[in-house]
């Protein structure tokens, strides 16, 4: 049975969104202040991990980091609506990034509202 990691065009597809996410990230005023490590390349590379396992792929993020428990492990950052929006800016031209001959509109819908849910439930300061 295929998955949605495989519908999408697996590593490579992966691989593109979190490369794209990132090269946002790195211009963007609000989120790069928070990433404590100069290189964000080690960053990338979790993100990327993470996404490939909860769509279906290689199990390599539990392997290497245990139970993702994303909430606990963005507690030290504060993230407010802003911080939210930012990320989610960035989120947005990465996915966006991705043609349409390798991901469909149901795909990417499904893959958008994944990001919108996620996003919301990493908010840990009001305001
Ligand atoms: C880690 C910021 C939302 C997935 C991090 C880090 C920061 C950060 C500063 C530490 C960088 C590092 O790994 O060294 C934010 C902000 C968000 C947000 C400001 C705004 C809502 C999300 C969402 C996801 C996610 C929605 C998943 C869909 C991850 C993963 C890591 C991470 C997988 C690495 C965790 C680990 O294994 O240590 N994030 N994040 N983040 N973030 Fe986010």
């Amino acid at each position: 049975m295929s998955t949605f990691y495989d519908e999408v065009g697996g590593h490579d597809t992966f691989t593109k969104i979190t490369a794209r996410f990132y090269e946002e990230v790195a211009d963007d005023e609000i989120l790069r202040p928070l990433y404590p490590e100069e290189d964000l390349g080690p960053a990338e590379r979790r993100m990327r991990m993470f996404l490939e396992q909860y769509w279906g792929g290689p199990h390599t993020y539990s392997d290497e980091r245990g139970h993702p428990r994303l909430r606990m492990r963005h507690m030290p950052y504060r993230i407010g609506l802003l911080e939210r929006d930012a990320w989610l800016r960035c989120m947005r031209i990465a996915i966006g990034s991705i043609g349409d001959d390798v991901l469909d509109a149901d795909h990417r819908r499904k893959l958008l509202e994944y990001m919108e849910m996620a996003a919301d439930s990493m908010i840990n300061s009001p305001g």
